[in-house]
């Protein structure tokens, strides 16, 4: 553990993102849907998004980004301390998709770990994964967010298939002594609003029937106008106190990378706060709404496009079911 005066911090030392190959545009949707391309993109800035092959789950997604983050960091598989995966849809109930991540890339008897905390996971993973750093227990850890939520819409409803996309992101994470890395963090959690985001069946609360079947519940379910309310309501305020807990103003921010739900959610929540909505990193409109990957996939495509860079000072935030939320101040690399 740290027992030194020297304080540890996380670099983010790696990135790497996958989408699938099939790309699926408003104009794709069968006409018995009964929704528009117009409708779609002036609802949420989204036009097109990627669609997992039948050979691929959460964690070959998974594999492909975090080898590319593993590469860019000069770090082997086996060199990890720990494994984190953010995903609500992983291969499986049962094992942990992290432990079949941890297997694929050959880093044998690494500990990995899953967190479920919908869109918000990869807030929630960064910030548990500076803990391991920061108290020294871990030096270098894979953080994925991944999402393959394409097997769990139902592509019947148009007011759910057409907002989300499959992707995978990740980053490598080691520990130095140079002030820089996740400098703050705000998590939050408010659970009287579990039933805005929810997959009714197939839990322990109803599991797998040929009722959960017959009443679509194995699919998950959206009060989207309430989110939406909770999403443009929560933004701004954690934003800041991200910022002033790490003694910072928005002012002092290059780029916010919001989680990618819904366009005039991040036009609504620029307006209530002190930042250029020109600051804020957006690719919605090809990927859509990628739950848990959509921050680390705009971070990576980012970087590696040279909008970002690697000395910018981002502020991450997102919001999702449970209803939860996180926002972090990163800082690519000490100033
Ligand atoms: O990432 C996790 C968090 N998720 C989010 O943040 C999502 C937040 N919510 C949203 O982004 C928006 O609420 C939606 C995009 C989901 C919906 O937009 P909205 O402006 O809130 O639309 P609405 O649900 O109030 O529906 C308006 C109308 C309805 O018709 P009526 O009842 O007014 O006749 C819907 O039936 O739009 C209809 N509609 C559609 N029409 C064409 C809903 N989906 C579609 C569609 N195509 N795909």
């Amino acid at each position: 553990m740290n027992n030194r005066s020297t304080p540890i911090y996380g670099q983010i030392t790696g990135w790497g993102a996958y989408v699938p190959e099939k790309v699926l545009t408003n104009h794709d949707f069968p006409p018995e849907l009964e929704t528009s391309d117009e409708w779609i993109f002036q609802r949420t800035g989204i036009r097109a998004r990627r669609i997992a092959a039948p050979d691929e789950t959460t964690c070959t997604l998974s594999l492909h980004a975090s080898r590319a983050a593993l590469t860019q960091a000069g770090v082997q598989a086996a060199e990890l301390d720990l494994i984190i995966v953010a995903t609500s849809t992983p291969d499986h109930h049962t094992p942990p998709v992290s432990s079949q991540l941890q297997h694929s890339l050959g880093a044998t008897d690494v500990p990995a770990f899953v967190i479920v905390t919908g869109c918000t996971g990869f807030v929630y993973a960064l910030s548990t994964a500076y803990q391991f750093i920061h108290s020294g227990a871990y030096r270098t850890i894979l953080v994925v967010g991944v999402e393959l939520l394409s097997r769990f819409v139902d592509w019947t409803d148009r007011s759910m298939c057409v907002l989300f996309g499959d992707a995978a992101g990740a980053v490598v994470i080691q520990a130095t002594e140079r002030a820089c890395g996740l400098r703050s963090f705000v998590l939050g959690s408010d659970g009287s609003q579990s039933e805005q985001i929810m997959m009714h069946g197939g839990g322990s609360a109803h599991p797998f029937s040929q009722e959960v079947l017959d009443n679509r519940q194995q699919y998950v379910q959206m009060n989207g106008r309430e989110v939406f309310k909770f999403a443009t309501r929560i933004v701004g305020p954690a934003c800041e106190q991200a910022a002033a807990k790490a003694g910072l103003t928005l002012a002092d921010i290059d780029w916010i990378i919001p989680h990618q739900a819904n366009l005039r959610i991040i036009q609504a929540a620029a307006k209530t706060m002190d930042f250029p909505l020109e600051r804020f990193v957006v690719n919605i409109e090809h990927y859509a709404n990628t739950s848990a990957a959509s921050i680390p996939l705009a971070l990576t495509e980012n970087l590696a496009n040279g909008r970002i860079l690697p000395t910018d000072r981002l502020l991450l935030v997102a919001f999702g079911a449970g209803l939860t939320w996180g926002a972090a101040v990163v800082e690519m690399s000490p100033r």
